[in-house]
């Protein structure tokens, strides 16, 4: 093998490699960019959320016999809906976003605390068994009226 043969074969692998790392980066962001746009969960622009279908008008939705998914608007300083009506014995699935800053939704003395994100849509899903007056506040800092910002949950017979 000569140098410029040997040369040769270095050029052409690079060549390879560099396509191949140009249609990694181009199909994988494209299948990536449209997985984040149709993810469960998934993502909002803080702008249009009172256009989407669901956070346009938040709150209680029945999407099975025990289950529900309820969609809250979380901005400074509370929660719409500010009160949160349902059934006992229900599988819960909260979807909420924020308009403005970062917020938390946490349903004191349950499992249900997450990070409310502007962009983002978190998604918890709880067990409500029995009749029950929860509070719900915001346990993340944002701004004069946080310690006033909170709704209610309210697990009825
Ligand atoms: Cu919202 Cu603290």
């Amino acid at each position: 093998m000569n140098i410029h043969t040997y040369e040769k074969f270095w050029l052409i692998g690079a060549m390879v490699l560099i396509v191949a790392f140009i249609a990694t980066v181009t199909y994988g962001a494209a299948g990536l960019g449209i997985a984040m746009v149709d993810d469960e969960g998934g993502t909002i622009a803080p702008d249009e959320i009172g256009d989407h279908d669901k956070f346009g008008d938040p709150g209680v939705h029945q999407v099975g016999e025990n289950e529900y998914d309820v969609y809250v608007h979380a901005y400074t300083f509370g929660y719409s809906p500010d009160t949160i009506e349902i059934p006992e014995n229900s599988e819960v699935t909260f979807y909420v976003t924020s308009s403005d800053v970062t917020h938390s939704f946490t349903v004191v003395g349950t499992n249900v605390n997450t990070m409310v994100i502007p962009g983002e849509i978190a998604e918890i899903t709880a067990q409500f068994d029995e009749p029950e007056e929860y509070g719900i506040l915001c346990n993340e800092y944002c701004g004069f009226g946080h310690h006033d910002m909170e709704a209610e949950l309210h697990v009825v017979p």
